[in-house]
């Protein structure tokens, strides 16, 4: 189900059209009330409001109805937080690695005083007293009744959703807006519209039927398996204690502890590594393990093995709350932070607003300028595919994927299934180029070489040649085992698997530079489009054959882009090569 909501906008007239419209309804229409009824402003007119398959609505809440809602308030100094991502994380910069605290980045973003008290004003004039501020000032966190959010944001009606897990969730289907004074006080609130992600791991279990010799090859991929082809040995694991690494999860997403240790008792042979995390932030069930949680956290310690690990688990205290922005405002909210960030969560690009993905891309830089790394996973539908008009398609980007701030991570594939081989593409590894952020400069030389070079593109109607493009590099994501609910299973598959492994491999690098007194990796994207220049082509085992999937039309028959030589939108730059890799990022 897709609703788009109708453009709620004060554009001169009293009273927007949805509010005119339920007015009218209501037949009580008074002028009066019409003159004193303040302008209005929508943040978010291009937020979708989409019901997930699995969930339904079970109608209006009651006003007082618990809910939590999140304010973005406007922040100072954006242009000068760009150029400083720039700085810090350009190797050929002065200042590289030079990065901030959490109290520097908050002297530089936090809101003006203006900001401050004319949202603070605002809120307690509508009975809103309950809220917790992040350390940078720029997000408030806010607990009121159904009935209290409906007359702050005009045009907000909540209604309760329930999935089939019995998880459920306080929205609303219709646009909210703000008044016009608030239009330079905040980005948009959060809470309203975008349902919790949902699972992700894909289980193939055709490939179960696949007839494979048995005895002398892999039956799926281990820790062994990943180490042995990212050419990691038994002496490469963490040694500095200052190192670390994290993955987020969100819904009802728990691992546990027992699934961790058993699957290190099964798989975490021939290399030293911890068999337990280190902190748990947020809210961590008793239910059922996720598969996707099991999967992060088992190969995040596999790889990054021996290497200080947080689990982010953000499943909402209050119905309504978005478990994405909760995570990102943990990260304004703690002084110290791992260095590395393993998150696979994404949304269609063209389902979210604008002011919701240019503020998540403000955090990102945020984020970069404290020296934390975070790795996204690029999605598994491949180029993916939208319905523009009847017979007419284009690909449908995912957002955090497409973010120029973040570092996506795409799919791959033995070519002989069950051998430590070459890799291929793995054909739902996503990729593509963004609808909404240009092509950022530290990856036009390798996206243009690539557009006019690839032997065979789609059509240019189906993406973005100006956008930017991802994923930036890749790892195997198909055939894992994972421990989950102490049950051992095969064929999980997904970029939610490479995520975590690219991830503690560069946990290692950064342990490595830490140990040596170099600050961490930071955001690596502006490092990682250069070392093929740098003579470090071999820090990366290109992946040049095979495509992944797109829409099923009569013009391109299923099929987006094909890897090729050098950076593609498939698997980017290609999988680790540890000790070349390492070399190449100890500068
Ligand atoms: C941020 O952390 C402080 C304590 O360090 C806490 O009091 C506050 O509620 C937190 N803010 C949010 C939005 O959770
Ligand atoms: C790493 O692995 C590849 C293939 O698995 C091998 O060709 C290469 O020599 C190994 N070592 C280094 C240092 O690259
Ligand atoms: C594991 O890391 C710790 C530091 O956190 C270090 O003291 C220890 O030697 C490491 N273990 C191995 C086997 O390298
Ligand atoms: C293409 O991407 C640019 C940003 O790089 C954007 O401004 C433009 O609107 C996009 N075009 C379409 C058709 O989405
Ligand atoms: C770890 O960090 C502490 C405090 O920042 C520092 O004093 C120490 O030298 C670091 N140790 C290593 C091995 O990097």
């Amino acid at each position: 189900m897709e609703v788009r909501g109708p453009r709620v906008e004060g554009r001169g007239s009293c009273l927007p059209p949805l509010l005119s419209f339920l007015f009218l309804l209501s037949s009580l229409g008074a002028p009066s009330s019409c003159l004193s009824a303040p302008l209005l402003w929508a943040p978010e007119p291009d937020q979708l409001f989409r019901v997930p398959e699995g969930w339904r609505s079970e109608g209006r809440v009651a006003p007082s109805h618990p809910l939590g809602l999140t304010f973005a308030l406007r922040q100072r100094n954006r242009d000068r937080l760009e150029a400083l991502v720039a700085e810090l994380s350009s190797p050929r910069s002065t200042h590289y690695g030079r990065f901030l605290s959490l109290a520097e980045v908050g002297a530089l973003v936090a809101p003006s005083l203006e900001t401050l008290d004319v949202v603070g004003a605002w809120l307690e004039e509508h009975g809103v007293s309950e809220c917790q501020v992040v350390a940078t000032m720029d997000f408030l966190q806010c607990q009121m009744p159904a009935g209290t959010a409906e007359r702050l944001l005009p045009g907000a009606r909540f209604h309760r959703f329930v999935n089939e897990e019995q998880r459920s969730v306080a929205l609303s289907p219709t646009p909210y807006s703000l008044s016009k004074e608030m239009q330079e006080h905040v980005d948009f609130v959060g809470g309203l519209h975008r349902f919790p992600p949902e699972k992700r791991a894909l289980v193939r279990s055709w490939a179960a039927k696949e007839p494979g010799p048995r005895s002398t090859f892999h039956l799926g991929v281990t820790p062994a398996v990943l180490r042995k082809r990212y050419n990691l040995t038994e002496a490469d694991v963490g040694g500095s204690p200052n190192s670390s690494q994290a993955c987020a999860q969100f819904l009802e997403q728990y691992f546990h502890p027992a699934d961790l240790s058993e699957f290190m008792h099964l798989f975490g042979g021939g290399f030293p590594h911890l068999s337990s995390v280190d902190q748990v932030v947020g809210h961590q069930g008793g239910g059922k393990a996720g598969l996707e949680a099991s999967l992060d956290v088992e190969y995040l310690m596999s790889a990054g093995a021996n290497i200080s690990t947080w689990v982010f688990s953000n499943a909402g205290r209050h119905e309504g709350q978005e478990p994405f922005l909760a995570w990102l405002l943990e990260l304004s909210n703690r002084s110290s932070l791992p260095w590395v960030h393993s998150v696979s969560y994404g949304d269609d690009e063209d389902s979210l607003s604008a002011a919701y993905m240019q503020r998540v891309n403000v955090e990102f830089q945020k984020a970069a300028v404290r020296g934390v790394t975070i790795l996204f996973a690029s999605g598994d539908s491949g180029a993916g595919c939208r319905t523009v008009q009847r017979g007419k398609h284009v690909f449908r980007p995912s957002f955090p994927a497409s973010s120029p701030y973040v570092t996506t991570v795409g799919g791959t594939s033995f070519q002989h299934p069950f051998l430590v081989s070459v890799e291929v593409s793995d054909y739902i590894s996503g990729g593509g180029f963004s609808n909404v952020f240009p092509m950022p400069e530290y990856q036009t030389s390798a996206v243009k070489w690539f557009l006019s070079t690839a032997p065979k593109l789609p059509p240019s109607s189906y993406f973005n040649a100006s956008g930017r493009a991802y994923p930036d590099l890749a790892a195997l994501s198909d055939n894992y085992w994972v421990v989950s609910n102490r049950i051992p299973l095969p064929w999980v598959s997904g970029t939610s698997a490479s995520t975590p492994v690219v991830a503690g491999i560069l946990a290692l690098i950064n342990d490595r530079r830490l140990q040596r007194g170099l600050p961490p990796l930071g955001f690596l994207n502006p490092a990682l489009y250069r070392l093929q220049d740098q003579g470090h082509g071999a820090a990366l085992f290109d992946v040049t054959s095979g495509c992944h999937l797109s829409c099923l039309d009569a013009i391109v028959e299923g099929q987006g882009f094909c890897a090729a030589p050098s950076w593609d939108p498939v698997t980017g730059w290609g999988t680790p090569n540890f000790p070349e890799l390492l070399r190449a990022l100890m500068d």
